[in-house]
């Protein structure tokens, strides 16, 4: 069967074609050049230009501070890079909830301004509008559920959402809503394994879990939580594949000593 790492491009319809052939989709955030091209060399289907930006690039609290240009910036530098990776870029908090005409606006920017493929919003039935303008604009959008973070001072906390009747059927309604008005992919935040699951199921569009369990289409990590880079966030969802916090911190540390002593540079190292 294939595994679909031969496929030149990554489009909307592999996405598809892999969710049918049961190929799990390997998504991972980006926020710059050169990270992104190591990504995109590494194989790597999808790159999410996120609103983490926010936290783990410019050291905010929540995702709701950085702007639509600052995302732009970001996801301009991360196309640059790629070749075959799909790139979705976060509408940031305040450009899409107001009105439909704004959150088209918005994506359009988006889509002009960055050379991306697709944008990501975060709700079901609120922006239900907003998506389908922008789909109906030619523009794939990617839906977000559960743990919403731009809605972090609403919910109060970051714990696992849905977790209560009530909340998985709301869920379930707007995952069927969010799929009908034209959504590609929808990421399941922190979500019980067993709903996910159950949606995953329930439609046709890939679900993409970040602390949503193993039976969602793909998963999806945030670059500095997979390569041990923040070390103060270590939720049961996250699997450190590498600890480049020590390992840049000995480097450094390293290079320090070398100046200090003057062994660095050395006279193969200087003209
Ligand atoms: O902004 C982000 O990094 C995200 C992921 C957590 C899915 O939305």
């Amino acid at each position: 069967m294939s595994t679909y790492t031969e496929v030149k491009k990554v489009t909307t319809h592999t996405l598809q074609k892999m969710k049918a052939d049961g190929v799990k989709i390997a998504m991972i955030t980006a926020y710059d050049f050169s990270f992104a091209k190591i990504f995109d060399h590494a194989g790597i289907d999808l790159i999410l230009v996120g609103d983490s930006a926010s936290n783990v690039m410019a050291g905010h609290e929540t995702t709701l501070p950085i702007t639509l240009d600052q995302m732009i910036y970001h996801a301009a530098s991360v196309v640059r890079a790629v070749n075959r990776s799909f790139v979705v870029v976060d509408l940031p908090f305040g450009t899409y909830q107001s009105n439909s005409d704004i959150a088209l606006a918005s994506a359009i920017r988006i889509m002009k301004e960055t050379g991306a493929h697709a944008i990501k919003l975060e709700g079901g039935e609120e922006v239900i509008e907003s998506i389908k303008r922008i789909v109906g604009a030619g523009i794939p959008v990617m839906g977000h559920l559960g743990l919403t973070p731009q809605s972090i001072y609403k919910f109060g906390t970051y714990a696992v959402r849905a977790n209560n009747n009530e909340e998985a059927a709301k869920l379930k309604t707007d995952i069927k809503l969010i799929e009908a008005a034209g959504c590609f992919a929808v990421v399941l935040e922190k979500i019980p394994a067993t709903l996910a699951k159950e949606v995953s199921l329930m439609i046709q569009i890939p679900t993409i879990g970040i602390g949503a369990g193993n039976d969602c289409d793909g998963q999806v990590l945030v670059m500095h939580d997979l390569l041990g880079i923040n070390t103060e966030f270590n939720p049961r969802f996250v699997r450190k594949y590498a600890n480049l916090n020590e390992q840049i911190t000995t480097a450094v540390q390293q290079y320090i000593v070398d100046v200090k002593r003057k062994d660095f540079p050395n006279l193969n190292e200087s003209y």
